[in-house]
């Protein structure tokens, strides 16, 4: 009977959000359209063609959340900045009053003492880049983020000290360039190979621009981890999680961590044509950006099986990712994706798996020897609305204690947690499935066909968490 490393004094108990799913006031005080709000306005996209031109309205509410972030006790809150309020051409004159927005926020945050830890790309690339030169395709847009996020940390690198850069790369390459359901949306493994060297190139620019101009502050992208298992101890699925672990996991990790993708999926990609463009000083580059910390963004594992090489086609990448489904899937030659007979689903079908996170933190931990900051975890599921404004989701207490808990063991064994951020803090807007698949902490009264009346209700699991930060853990 071992009794745990309790949870470190300063340890960052929070939430999180993204600007796109949450702001709304998609065009007022200057701001210019991003990707996202043309796509979503295109039919057929969304679930029941929502889009973010209204979200929760947290825009024009945002006095209102910080203030039951700071009743709840959050010690810190993650949210993202929009790019097209501050640059709405993604590039040229930059937008005061987009600037404004996020000093207020910031300001009110702080004097709540919640540390703001600020996401600087979230997925919504200025349109304007992607009319130009086709966004992450093109190597124009290393110089616009970097201006852009320059611009952020001189603006706000006083007060913010814990910095994301691109939020799930992974994702947002895998599904809008082989998956077809985020924009671009097209299918083009070798575009989106391409756009994800370009993708590490920025983002090891602004880390480094970012160490030259708030040098006591830590910064580090969030990555999508979905750690593989073998399905057995067959060596065919030994082989085959480790393929998958390192075409899902480490093509991005090592990339971000020593600079270099790993050989096994390169000589892979390589025969068949699809490693990205390298030019001279690439390497040196993506070597001489070192994050502070590795930001986890972590839902569900995903068990791996031998994949014969006329066996499951359809998908390469991120089929084993937090996005796909539990039906089979995977490469020819490489793996495919099974069912985990020993674990429950959610109600979108992913894996519910605490002992995954703990998994994940030490896998971390052994490979890159950097501390986590966990960016994201949580429970996306249906929520009732009872009588009287309760919402009794004991179905997410349960789900965030086992993954607190798993995070402890993961302490005990000895890696360096920053923090952990719940996926949300206020319902918000599911990029493909409307608002119906809820994660906060506080439920937003709208639904797909309209805002109702936008009004805030404090979950069950609001004053669960509240709990767990004044006990600063689950015992005690
Ligand atoms: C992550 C994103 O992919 O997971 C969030 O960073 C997203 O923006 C979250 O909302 C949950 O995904 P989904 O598809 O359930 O909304």
């Amino acid at each position: 009977h071992q009794t745990k490393t309790p949870f470190p004094q300063d340890f960052l108990w929070g939430s999180a959000s993204a600007a796109y799913q949450i702001e709304g006031a998609h065009d007022v005080d200057g701001k210019g359209p991003s990707v996202w709000d043309v796509y979503t306005k295109i039919p057929g996209t969304t679930f029941k063609e929502t889009n973010g031109d209204i979200a929760v309205d947290h825009y024009h509410r945002y006095e209102e959340d910080v203030k039951l972030m700071h009743e709840q006790g959050l010690k810190a809150y993650r949210f993202s900045i929009a790019w097209s309020r501050i640059y709405p051409e993604g590039t040229g004159e930059v937008n005061e009053a987009g600037l404004k927005f996020y000093d207020k926020l910031i300001d009110s945050l702080i004097e709540y003492k919640i540390e703001p830890l600020v996401t600087v790309y979230h997925w919504d690339v200025p349109q304007a880049l992607m009319d130009r030169y086709g966004a992450w395709e093109s190597r124009e847009i290393i110089k616009h983020f970097d201006t852009y996020c320059r611009t952020l940390f001189k603006r706000y690198g006083d007060r913010v000290k814990y910095w994301i850069t691109l939020n799930e790369q992974n994702i947002f390459v895998g599904l809008g360039y082989q998956k077809a359901l985020h924009p671009p949306g097209v299918k083009d493994l070798k575009r989106m190979y391409e756009a994800n060297h370009i993708a590490n190139l920025a983002n090891a620019t602004v880390i480094n621009s970012f160490h030259e101009l708030v040098p006591d502050g830590q910064i580090g992208p969030s990555f999508a981890y979905s750690p593989t298992y073998p399905y057995d101890a067959d060596p065919k699925h030994i082989i085959a999680q480790e393929n998958a672990e390192s075409l899902n996991a480490h093509w991005w990790m090592d990339v971000y961590a020593f600079g270099r993708y790993p050989q096994v999926i390169w000589n892979y990609l390589d025969k068949h044509n699809l490693t990205p463009t390298i030019e001279q000083g690439d390497f040196d580059l993506l070597a001489s950006a070192k994050p502070d910390f590795m930001g986890l963004n972590y839902y569900q594992t995903a068990t791996i099986k031998h994949n014969p090489l006329d066996g499951v086609g359809e998908a390469t990448m991120n089929t084993t990712g937090k996005k796909g489904s539990q039906q089979e899937s995977g490469t020819e030659g490489l793996f495919k994706q099974v069912q985990n007979p020993y674990l429950e689903t959610t109600d979108w079908d992913w894996t519910i798996d605490p002992e995954g996170l703990r998994v994940a933190l030490r896998r971390i931990e052994s490979r890159y020897h950097l501390p986590v900051l966990i960016t994201e975890n949580g429970l996306g599921a249906f929520d009732t609305l009872e009588e009287g404004d309760v919402i009794n989701d004991d179905y997410r207490i349960e789900f965030l204690q086992k993954h607190i808990s798993a995070i402890q063991d993961a302490i005990s064994d000895g890696v360096t947690v920053l923090g952990y951020c719940t996926w949300s803090f206020t319902d918000l807007l599911s990029w493909l499935n409307g608002y119906q698949k809820r994660y906060g902490f506080v439920y937003v009264n709208r639904d797909e066909n309209g805002p109702k009346d936008l009004r805030r209700i404090k979950k069950k699991s609001y004053y669960w968490y509240k709990e767990v930060i004044e006990r600063n853990g689950l015992e005690g």
